[in-house]
């Protein structure tokens, strides 16, 4: 029976779904510890997160390490979480992922995920680059890879437009995170 409260490893992007990040940052807390990676673009919509919550991004990669021996901050977040929760995800981390790309904190820690433990991406965009077909296939690679997707749903959307590629509820996210971590941290 593991005793430690799980560790969720958190990363935003540069949707501007992110701008109602606070709502989500509640309900992981009551699921565990919360760590939060963020990219460049997620700055711009980040909202004041609970100070139990670390926020990382690339600055603090780099000036972590400064010689052999120093703690590399993708694999240190990387070993330290239980699960990896990316809400909301963009189109552009999620192309970036599919593609391997990993020159951003966030898509190293992808890059260097460990797939014996759960990666959720919760996908949030303009309905068009949703319905785009380069979407599918990258959402397809991941999940081949074992990835979970929280689909996004339909209402009006921040650019106006109404259609599905809005980030999925808070309560449905912390659902979805709060079922894997049962399912696994049992196992
Ligand atoms: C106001 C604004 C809102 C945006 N919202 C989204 C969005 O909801 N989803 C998305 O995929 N991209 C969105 N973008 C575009 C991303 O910010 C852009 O692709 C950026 O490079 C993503 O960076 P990241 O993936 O490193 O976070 C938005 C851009 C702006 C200026």
């Amino acid at each position: 029976m593991n005793e430690r409260r799980p560790r969720i490893l958190w990363g935003l992007t540069g949707s501007v779904a992110t701008i109602r990040a606070d709502r989500l940052a509640e309900q992981l807390l009551q699921l565990g510890d919360v760590k939060a990676v963020v990219t460049h673009r997620a700055r711009a919509f980040l909202p004041v997160l609970p100070e139990s919550i670390s926020i990382h991004d690339d600055q603090d990669e780099w000036s972590t390490w400064q010689q052999l021996g120093d703690p590399i901050l993708h694999i240190e977040l990387r070993r330290w979480a239980d699960l990896f929760v990316i809400a909301p995800a963009s189109a552009d981390v999620l192309a970036k992922m599919s593609a391997g790309i990993s020159d951003t904190l966030l898509l190293s820690v992808a890059r260097a995920w460990d797939f014996t433990r759960p990666l959720l991406v919760a996908p949030a965009m303009n309905t068009l680059m949703w319905e785009h077909p380069t979407t599918a296939e990258h959402l397809n690679r991941l999940t081949s890879w074992g990835a979970r997707v929280i689909s996004p749903v339909s209402k009006k959307l921040a650019c106006e437009d109404v259609g599905i590629g809005a980030l999925a509820p808070p309560e449905e996210i912390a659902e979805r995170v709060s079922d894997v971590l049962k399912a696994t941290m049992r196992s």
